[in-house]
């Protein structure tokens, strides 16, 4: 019975080990995939967060949270179908893409868009 007990934890150890890092990695691929999304996409009128054709409506904290946007379900909408004169980019980020770019904005902009 110990002995049963004993491969239990074992086993929910290796488990929740293995599970933790699979996740860590699925992270680390979709930070990867949203980062070049916003190269490929955003970059060309947001480069590191700014905005070369409205400059106060930047992907700063500040300017997003001035302007209510403050979530990344605003931001891939926006992403997804523009906003004002910025036109979407729905075919461009393709299936979930919108998603994946939106979040890594918006933890660039919890970072203030600071790179490592
Ligand atoms: C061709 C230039 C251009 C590209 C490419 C572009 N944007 Fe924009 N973006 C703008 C302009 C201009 C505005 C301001 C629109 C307005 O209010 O009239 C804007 C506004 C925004 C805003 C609102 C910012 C605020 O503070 O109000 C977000 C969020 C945003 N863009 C995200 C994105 C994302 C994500 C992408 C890539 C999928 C992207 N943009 C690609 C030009 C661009």
């Amino acid at each position: 019975m110990k002995k049963k007990l004993r491969n239990f934890f074992l086993f929910s150890f290796c488990f929740t080990f293995f599970y933790l890092s699979l996740l860590k990695g699925l992270n680390a691929i979709e930070a990867d995939l949203g980062e070049n999304l916003f190269k490929h996409s955003c970059a060309g009128c947001h480069m590191n967060g700014g905005n070369i054709i409205r400059r106060s409506k930047n992907l700063k904290i500040s300017s997003l949270k001035r302007n209510g946007i403050d979530n990344p379900e605003t931001i891939a909408k926006i992403a997804r179908q523009g906003i004002g004169i910025m036109s979407g980019y729905k075919d461009e980020l393709g299936e979930n893409g919108d998603e994946i770019v939106a979040n890594w904005v918006w933890e660039q902009a919890q970072n203030a868009w600071f790179q490592e």
